[in-house]
């Protein structure tokens, strides 16, 4: 709990304590999910601050259950939301350093969000227990076969070439002579691609460089050769080549993780990875949400071709409380970040954005580290607010290395994260128009 002035308060946040008028009129109870109205009325009513939950967190101790509120009028929220969004926030939250520069940012947020998002769905939304699903009930799990990369890689025949539209686009983005035609060219054969190119690109992100460029264009980007010259043929050509292998994610087996999950972990890592590039300078910020969007790409071969290795890896990483990656390293020899990453060699992605993926569990080499560092910090961010799930529970620590390159502080992380989610939202539809924002 923390005392916050009212001019700090934001949607979402939720009383701690009772709060009363300055004559000692009661105006709202403990509970309470603030919205823009009780933001409203605690301004008119010229409060100097109120007590909030979750607010500082500078141990796990901070993370026992809140004030216990009692289920109460509407907009309140009850013990046992409380209750279980604590125990899932501090479960997911097992393996961070406490005293880690982001923690406490990204614990109120992780908790606030976890109670929002109880609180929406109506009733407590218990956890759900971890299943071992590496054989059937009863079953021993399969013993593990030693496993290499290019074994891996020579098992998915789909993988052995990259669809035809992507080496259009990777011939563009290689030639440095290379048109906005040509850029466009590349793309216009594959209707699907481009149309979900075109509402990317109309998404509020690009939206705002319209509106900066007033009357140079219209308010909607109906054709390539336009979206070329509003994102720039380099950057529309990179968010092309994320987007054309984007089909191979159809093919997640829903034994392991639900597909729409991957995909939101996927856009959420995208979106948040494009932010902290914008914020920082330190990438390319198309760059880095295709390297989002393709980070954990690596993990859906595991599923595929490695069953028995991808569920002794998730039951030590249950047994252990760890996260997934050190498991898979610990079963396999090696990760699906170094997975995804010789996959794009292969391919001959940009050696920036493959050493992006690649290194995004490891981003201490000094040669990649600040690009890196983006795609690490894009990934915590995403895990820790349980924005979808790749098929792991736990949220990584953040490297300290990564998290000084790219000088951001706990506030600057904490204010990027509700534009972070109102992207992702906005990129979930241009890719699934029925896609429900969160709570
Ligand atoms: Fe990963
Ligand atoms: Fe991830």
């Amino acid at each position: 709990m923390v005392r916050r002035t009212i001019s700090e308060l934001f949607s979402g946040m939720v009383l701690a304590e009772d709060v009363r008028t300055p004559g000692g009129r009661f105006l709202m109870p403990r509970g309470t999910v603030l919205d823009t109205g009780h933001l409203k009325s605690l301004t008119a009513w010229n409060l100097d601050a109120v007590v909030v939950l979750g607010e500082t967190a500078p141990g796990p101790a901070e993370l026992e259950p809140p004030v216990a509120a009692t289920a109460g009028p509407a907009g309140t929220v009850g013990t046992n939301v409380l209750e279980l969004a604590t125990a899932s926030v501090r479960a997911r939250f097992a393996c961070f350093k406490p005293d880690s520069p982001a923690w406490a940012a990204l614990t109120r947020l992780a908790l606030d969000r976890e109670v929002r998002k109880r609180t929406a769905a109506g009733d407590a939304g218990a956890e759900e227990p971890w299943e071992d699903r590496s054989a059937p009930p009863g079953e021993a799990p399969a013993v593990v076969p030693p496993l290499t990369l290019e074994s891996l890689l020579r098992d998915e025949p789909k993988l052995v070439s990259p669809p035809e539209v992507y080496l259009r686009i990777n011939e563009v983005l290689r030639d440095p002579t290379s048109t906005v035609d040509d850029a466009a060219d590349s793309i216009k054969h594959d209707p699907s691609l481009a149309a979900k190119l075109l509402r990317l690109v109309n998404s509020s992100y690009y939206g705002r460089t319209m509106r900066a460029m007033k009357g140079r264009f219209p308010a909607k980007v109906d054709s390539l050769s336009r979206a070329v010259l509003v994102v720039g043929a380099r950057q529309l050509s990179t968010l092309a080549l994320g987007v054309s292998v984007l089909p191979l994610f159809q093919d997640i087996p829903p034994k392991w993780v639900n597909m729409h999950l991957f995909w939101e972990h996927s856009v959420g890592c995208a979106v948040a990875a494009q932010a902290i590039a914008a914020a920082t300078g330190k990438a390319n910020p198309e760059t880095a949400f295709v390297a989002g969007l393709l980070h954990d790409f690596g993990r859906i071969l595991v599923f595929k071709q490695a069953t028995p290795h991808i569920g002794a890896a998730m039951r030590r990483a249950e047994a252990e409380t760890e996260p997934l990656y050190l498991a898979e390293r610990a079963v396999m020899g090696f990760d699906h970040a170094v997975l995804a990453g010789h996959l794009l060699q292969k391919w001959q992605f940009p050696v920036n954005l493959e050493k992006m993926v690649r290194c995004h569990h490891d981003p201490g080499d000094p040669i990649y580290t600040d690009e890196a560092a983006v795609i690490h910090l894009a990934d915590v961010v995403a895990t820790a607010m349980a924005w979808g799930g790749s098929g792991n529970r736990r949220t990584p620590a953040l490297d300290d290395d990564a998290w000084q390159a790219l000088g951001l502080t706990g506030d600057s992380l904490a204010a990027l994260v509700p534009v972070m989610e109102d992207r992702l939202a906005e990129t979930m539809r241009s890719f699934f128009p029925d896609h429900q924002g969160p709570p």
